[in-house]
């Protein structure tokens, strides 16, 4: 069997701290573990006899199950653990809980905090690799790689793609992960938003900046449209839904002005109606739920390259 290929880095905190040829690395070992989802026995025994803790702080759909369901497939033991069922709602701190679960000798935990840089500090008390889900309006990585598979996937290469990413980029750790990662990998990023929902410092990230969704669009090859965060919208940024929803809607009309190649990427949940219209959600443009398929097989890959292979076989 080859070596596994490894990584510059042995937790998976940021895009920002990953290299092309991580990235690359990433994606093109998902890219070998699509296959094992198609089986009929989805499962290989690759990570037999490792323990695998999700910590999930935060509610999650997609995120928490693909990770665990990467985890399956690898044939490791996962444990889930869900913030309000943890002991941390009798008081104990965050730093204590990581602790106490590493005392039972995990091999990897992945952790989704609502306060930004808690999977990096967790790292100082934990000694096996760390994989953020998604920590507070900080960084997503493992979605941005799954948005680059799938953007992958279906245009062949990634590097000179124009991407636009519209909404909330204020409060979007996805956002965040992919103007990293997407201009580590040579594609370019146009954010589109009212004023008050792009960071004023923006441009510091290599960034276009466009307030007008027809305008902002019309070169893109690629659209991520973001979620309005409700539960994050504590600072009066929106005077309404409905007129958020009047400009930076996603509809049809918007598309007649675009390639008919141009992708259109969301990474869930989606508020129906309010930042993409149900048509051009469900239309033929739309990878969302390629989107969710690649994300089991970029949680996959990352547990292999971090758990590293020749260590997964040892007895
Ligand atoms: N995209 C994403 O992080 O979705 P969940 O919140 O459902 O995990």
């Amino acid at each position: 069997m080859t070596q596994t290929a490894t990584l510059s880095q042995r937790n998976i905190i940021s895009m920002e701290s990953l290299t092309d040829t991580d990235i690359d690395t990433i994606l093109d070992t998902a890219d070998s573990f699509k296959e094992i989802s198609t089986r009929t026995i989805k499962k290989v025994p690759t990570l037999r006899g490792r323990t695998i803790i999700n910590l999930f702080f935060e509610p999650s759909t997609r995120t928490r199950t693909s990770f665990e369901i990467a985890g399956k497939r690898l044939s490791a033991d996962v444990i889930n653990i869900s913030g309000a069922s943890s002991s941390t709602v009798k008081g104990e701190s965050l730093i204590d809980t990581v602790k106490n679960l590493e005392a039972m000798n995990p091999d990897i935990l992945v952790v989704r905090h609502n306060c930004s840089g808690a999977p990096a500090l967790i790292t100082q008390f934990f000694n096996k690799p760390v994989i953020n889900a998604g920590d507070g309006t900080h960084e997503h990585p493992s979605q941005s790689l799954l948005d680059l598979l799938t953007i992958r996937e279906y245009k062949g290469n990634l590097k000179g793609l124009k991407v636009a990413i519209v909404g909330d980029i204020a409060h979007s750790r996805v956002a965040r992960s992919n103007i990293h990662a997407m201009q580590t990998m040579g594609m370019t990023v146009k954010v589109i938003a009212p004023p008050t929902l792009i960071p004023i410092d923006i441009e510091h990230l290599g960034v276009d900046v466009c307030h007008d969704l027809t305008n902002g669009i019309r070169d893109a090859d690629v659209i991520m449209i973001l979620r309005i965060q409700m539960e994050r919208q504590n600072q009066g940024l929106l005077s309404s839904l409905r007129e958020y929803s009047n400009y930076f809607c996603l509809t049809e009309e918007h598309l007649s002005n675009v390639s008919d190649e141009t992708l259109i990427i969301h990474p869930g949940p989606v508020n129906r109606g309010i930042e993409i219209s149900l048509d051009v959600m469900e239309g033929s443009r739309s990878l969302i739920l390629n989107q969710v398929t690649n994300g089991v097989a970029i949680r996959m890959a990352l547990f292999y390259l971090l758990l590293g292979e020749s260590d997964a076989n040892s007895n």
